[in-house]
């Protein structure tokens, strides 16, 4: 397939435009066109309109209709692919066992001081094949794709010594080469201290420092240097030590910030200009507006939330207070082992405030600043990649009402279908 394509007939076009993060009340501008059009050629958007409008310019450009695949989405809605900004897609194991425990009572840090938890994950995914990691990647990446996400990251963070660290990074490299999917990686070196180095802190973060940033950056293993900033994990100084010095190296800083309990992730992220600061449920009200400020983009992780039944990040404060807020599944094994985008989008909607405009503005154009991708994805309009989601209904305001379910009919990546529930009831084409 040529990459060329034209929708037309869309009950609605919701475009997103913009070429950056939108903050405060920005995000609730759709920018829809109702009776929709959109041409893609050679994998690119060139063209959103009325459908009556783009297809007489195109006959009057005497352009082949042969060259191009259609689509009619009548009573359908078209909006840009969705993008989820933050996963830990990539682990050896599964954490059944850690789930029903903390249904008795158990907490999710009491078992990672045990040596549970992300410590498990490790001691797994450090024994795993690496041809097993791709296998059990590529089909999580079709359950992504099926939801309508078209580029997804993927943190490292469950070797936590060199070698697994990079072959964590080598296989969402092969992913990205195996599956339509864009893979965005993130090394996240600093997810836990390892058992090697336990109570030595600041010796783990110069090991990473020394032996894994320079090889990740030298061979662009990563885009983006991560760090759980969490009380007995790493601290705000040691956070700042690896950012800073991570950014000199050339990779992006994010950050998994207040999460347990307030640290002060937040300020941190708005004084080093992240690119995004995560989870966020205890951040404080200095550090939410000094992050407004900086313009960090605030990534909400609402399954988290309930799935480790803590208190929602303040969503609805946030853009209040300015930010620009992206929402992601966080999909990993054990605080949050779910994919689902329809979930987050009602959970945001029901428990953090957020509106179904706000919510599909976090899910693309958002979603892809907090990936430094703004310029390329998140919205339709001419330049951008040929990233589409089309609905069977006709209104993205289907997608937080129908709780937990996919609307998802067609997802299309530069302009070829890769996706069609219609299809073999509903498998990558
Ligand atoms: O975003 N909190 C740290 N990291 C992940 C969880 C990883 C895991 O539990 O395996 C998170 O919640
Ligand atoms: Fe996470």
């Amino acid at each position: 397939m040529n990459g060329n394509l034209i929708i037309t007939n869309a009950s609605e076009v919701v475009t997103c435009s913009g070429f950056t993060a939108k903050k405060g009340k920005e995000m609730s501008a759709l920018g829809i066109i109702a009776d929709g059009a959109v041409v893609i050629e050679q994998g690119k958007i060139t063209r959103v309109g009325a459908t009556a409008d783009v297809m007489s310019e195109f006959m009057a450009s005497g352009r082949d209709f042969s060259d191009f695949n259609t689509i009619n989405a009548s009573g359908k809605a078209v909006l840009p692919g969705f993008v989820d900004s933050h996963t830990h897609l990539v682990f050896g194991g599964y954490r059944a066992d850690e789930f029903a425990w903390r249904l008795k009572g158990d907490s999710y840090m009491d078992i990672l001081q045990r040596g549970g938890g992300i410590l498990s994950t490790v001691a797994a995914t450090r024994g795993a094949a690496r041809e097993d990691l791709v296998q059990s990647g590529l089909k999580r990446l079709d359950s992504m794709l099926a939801f309508g996400v078209t580029t997804v990251e993927a943190k490292s963070g469950y070797g936590l010594d060199r070698a697994t660290e990079i072959k964590q990074l080598e296989v969402m490299a092969d992913l990205n080469r195996r599956h339509p999917l864009d893979v965005v990686p993130t090394f996240m070196g600093a997810h836990a201290v390892p058992p090697e180095f336990k109570g030595r802190e600041d010796a783990y973060i110069d090991f990473v420092l020394a032996d894994v940033v320079p090889e990740v950056a030298s061979r662009k293993l990563a885009e983006f240097c991560d760090v759980f900033c969490e009380k007995k994990v790493f601290s705000v100084e040691q956070s700042r030590r690896l950012l800073t010095r991570a950014a000199a190296s050339g990779l992006k800083a994010k950050l998994h910030a207040d999460e347990i309990v307030q640290l002060g992730g937040a300020e941190l992220a708005a004084e080093i200009g992240a690119v995004s600061a995560d989870h966020l449920l205890h951040a404080s009200e200095d550090g939410i507006r000094a992050m407004a400020g900086a313009g960090v983009v605030a990534t909400l992780l609402p399954a988290t939330a309930f799935s480790l039944r803590e208190p929602y990040a303040r969503g609805r404060f946030m853009i209040d207070a300015g930010c620009a807020v992206a929402l992601a599944t966080d999909f990993n094994p054990g605080s949050c082992f779910c994919e689902s985008i329809p979930l987050i989008a009602a959970l945001a909607a029901l428990y953090m405030n957020l509106t179904p405009e706000e919510i599909v503005t976090a899910l693309t154009l958002n979603g892809a600043a907090a990936l430094g991708r703004a310029d390329r994805i998140g919205s339709l309009e001419p330049g951008k990649q040929g990233d589409v989601v089309i609905l069977e209904s006709p209104s993205y305001r289907f997608i937080p009402y129908h709780i937990g379910v996919s609307t998802v009919e067609k997802v299309i990546k530069g302009g070829v279908l890769v996706f069609d529930k219609l299809k073999q009831g509903g498998v990558r084409c």
